[in-house]
């Protein structure tokens, strides 16, 4: 028999209101809200008005509503309703990344003190189920790598860029008024949240908990429309991809970067709003996920999955982390990229490990070469306004390939 559930929700901007047109459908899930927190009581919602309350405790404190639903924008203030629920004894569910993503170790630590469920599939790439999947089907020995567009604003956004010829700052406009965007669209802009969404990721499919700053990324904010021309005569799109990808001496590279992405890639065709991730496994080869990353509707329907979840009493046990042995992130590996530049910037070149081409074109020049990952982490150079990086279709160089092109290059040379 499953369990009814008596629900708290906060927040009823686009997903929450999207949610609540849902539930009101679906009366087999057996779940009914009944409490609505908002910040702001005066702005008008098309729901009855004795639902609204503006005061937290009216759903924490409340004994008969055993789920939270926390749908809000404001990650501190996520955190502290989650955990309150959390140890109030309340089953929580969440699509606020940067509070997960921010907050790994605490929501573990708490879901294991307290033994309640926290379920967040909401929280990457809306509504493509990836978080279960890789909680739950892929061993960690099998699981070669994840590589996703996971930020559906910037896929937007870089796809009106193309196909429509809109500058950054319009596509970015309509992102924002089509709902996709986050409230600060830095976040998205950035890369933060395509960064939050990779921590969790890395979680589930990794064991690996990570402050999520502390993985290599950038945004598309620097992309020009020079590297979208140098992208289409090639047969590529940039795609803002997050990663995480097994190298030869087992440990993970996982950063978010722009990249160029071919024709032969599952990527490639993944457009607007939509996200796509690739599951590279030892022996399924690759799978592909592929569906809506953001808006009101898709983000609801995960979160009306985590619900119906919950009535069977389902909660992550964090197998990659707590059943089997975690893999380890590198910090060592090698990439290759391509830099673009305005011609005024003296640019560094040594900072590469070596350059395979060199062009001057009018206004703007390009290096391609390969640059270490760890120099990437400690300097900025490269996210500096009027650098774009952007990785290239094959962009990790494993240490011993990198160490035979040196030596053959310095036998050429006649140094070696
Ligand atoms: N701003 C996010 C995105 C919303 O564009 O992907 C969904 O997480």
């Amino acid at each position: 028999m499953s369990k009814q559930l008596n629900i708290g929700l906060f927040g009823f901007g686009v997903v929450g209101e999207s949610l609540y047109n849902v539930l009101l459908q679906t009366p087999t899930l057996n779940a009914s809200i009944t409490k609505v927190v908002i910040r702001d009581p005066r702005k008008r919602r098309s729901a009855p008005a004795a639902l609204f309350s503006t005061d937290a405790s009216e759903i924490l404190n409340d004994e008969s509503i055993n789920v939270v639903v926390e749908l809000i924008d404001d990650a501190d203030a996520a955190f502290q309703i989650i955990t309150t629920a959390l140890l109030n004894g309340k089953a929580v569910v969440s699509a606020n990344k940067k509070c997960i993503a921010e907050h790994l170790d605490e929501l573990l630590l708490l879901q294991q003190q307290t033994g309640g469920a926290l379920l967040y599939e909401a929280a990457a790439c809306a509504s493509i189920p990836v978080i279960r999947n890789l909680e739950e089907y892929y061993d960690n020995d099998l699981l070669q790598g994840i590589v996703g567009v996971v930020n559906g604003s910037t896929n937007f956004i870089l796809t009106r860029m193309v196909e429509d010829d809109l500058t950054f700052k319009d596509a970015l406009l309509l992102a924002r008024q089509l709902g996709f965007a986050e409230s600060d669209p830095s976040l998205d802009v950035d890369g933060i949240d395509a960064l939050n969404k990779l921590a969790i990721l890395l979680l589930h499919g990794y064991g690996i908990v990570t402050e999520p700053g502390l993985l290599l990324h950038s945004g598309i904010r620097h992309i020009t429309r020079s590297d979208i021309s140098y992208a289409a005569e090639k047969g590529y799109r940039i795609k803002l991809v997050a990663c995480a990808v097994k190298l030869k001496n087992g440990r993970i590279i996982a950063l978010v970067l722009p990249q160029f992405v071919p024709r032969s890639s599952l990527l490639h065709n993944v457009n607007n709003e939509y996200n796509g991730v690739t599951i590279r496994s030892g022996l399924a080869d690759e799978q592909f996920f592929y569906g809506k990353g953001a808006g009101g509707f898709p983000t609801a329907s995960a979160v009306l999955s985590d619900l119906s979840a919950l009535r069977y009493n389902y909660r992550y046990e964090y197998r990659k982390k707590f059943l089997q042995e975690s893999s380890v992130l590198s910090q060592y590996g090698f990439l290759k990229v391509y830099v673009s530049f305005d011609s005024h910037i003296t640019f560094p070149s040594d900072e590469f490990e070596w350059i395979e081409e060199r062009h001057s074109g009018p206004g703007r020049n390009y290096i391609t070469g390969v640059v270490s990952q760890k120099k990437l982490l400690q300097d900025d150079w490269w996210r500096q306004p009027g650098i774009s990086l952007i990785l290239s279709a094959e962009p990790f160089v494993e240490d011993i390939e990198l160490r035979n092109v040196k030596r053959k290059s310095l036998q050429l040379a006649g140094v070696a």
